[in-house]
């Protein structure tokens, strides 16, 4: 028996390193899955569910392919949101829309993923909702404010959505990974990158598969069971709260 088996989960962000890591190992513990992306879900994670091609920033569309997991698969468990873009750029040069563009896709979009699944859950007396934020929204970061800021108010949302959602069956957390390989961080320096690692107590970048699992705890029953607000930190030792 999976540890998920016949739980429905939509991942968000499936297409991209940490979300596809996380669909991989929901489906081989028995997930059936709702992959949410704006880019096409790889051929390969086809197989593992139902693909949506989705803006996360788009509340029409959110709230209807939510809507269509639910009728196509008859229930929604789980809602793991790692949909993000990472913008590299000095704050003095920092236009508004950048801004509102990092915090509309790496901030609202949790809301709205969120918004819309947890109707469906509180229904059913239960459901996980499981937020990708970063260590940075605790440790902050040169040239990254408006995603500083995102990842701080993903933790800070996260907070409250479990103060409100808990009592109704609905378990809401946080993950904040280090560095990570995946697309996200490819047009980072060579040079940021091996000082990076060299800074780190592991002396290495973390791999999605590394992360998943820390999906997995929180969303399995009984593992997850005593989870509600925290923001857990799979991050090569990088940050210690
Ligand atoms: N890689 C890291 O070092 C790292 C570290 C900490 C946190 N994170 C967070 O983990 C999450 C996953 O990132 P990743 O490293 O797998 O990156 P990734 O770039 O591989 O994946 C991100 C996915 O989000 C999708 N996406 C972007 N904008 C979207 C939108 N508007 N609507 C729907 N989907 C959208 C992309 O198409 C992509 O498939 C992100 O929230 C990221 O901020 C990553």
């Amino acid at each position: 028996m999976g540890k998920l088996e016949g739980q429905v989960a939509v991942i968000t962000g499936a297409s991209g390193g940490i979300g596809a890591a996380t669909a991989r190992l929901f489906a081989r513990e028995g997930a059936r899955l709702a992959l949410l992306d704006v880019a096409p879900v790889p051929e390969e994670l086809q197989n593992l569910g139902t693909a949506h091609v989705v803006d996360v920033t788009d509340a029409g569309a959110v709230e209807s392919a939510t809507a269509k997991v639910v009728q196509d698969h008859g229930r929604l468990d789980i809602l793991v949101s790692a949909a993000g873009i990472l913008d590299e750029v000095p704050f003095l040069e920092m236009s508004p829309e950048r801004f509102d563009r990092t915090i509309a896709v790496d901030l609202r979009g949790v809301f709205l993923a969120a918004r819309f699944a947890a109707p469906h859950m509180v229904a059913a007396g239960g459901g996980r909702i499981i937020n990708i934020a970063s260590q940075l929204g605790i440790k902050g970061g040169t040239n990254l404010a408006h995603y500083v800021a995102a990842k701080a108010g993903v933790i800070g949302l996260t907070k409250a959505l479990a103060l409100e959602l808990a009592p109704k069956g609905v378990l809401v957390n946080a993950i904040a990974p280090g560095p990570i390989v995946t697309p996200l961080i490819d047009g980072l320096s060579e040079e940021w990158k091996r000082s990076k690692s060299a800074e780190l107590p592991l002396g290495r970048f973390g791999r999605p598969e590394e992360v998943a699992p820390t999906a997995l705890l929180l969303a399995g029953s009984p593992d997850g069971d005593i989870y509600v607000g925290q923001t857990l930190g799979p991050n090569s030792g990088d940050v210690m709260p």
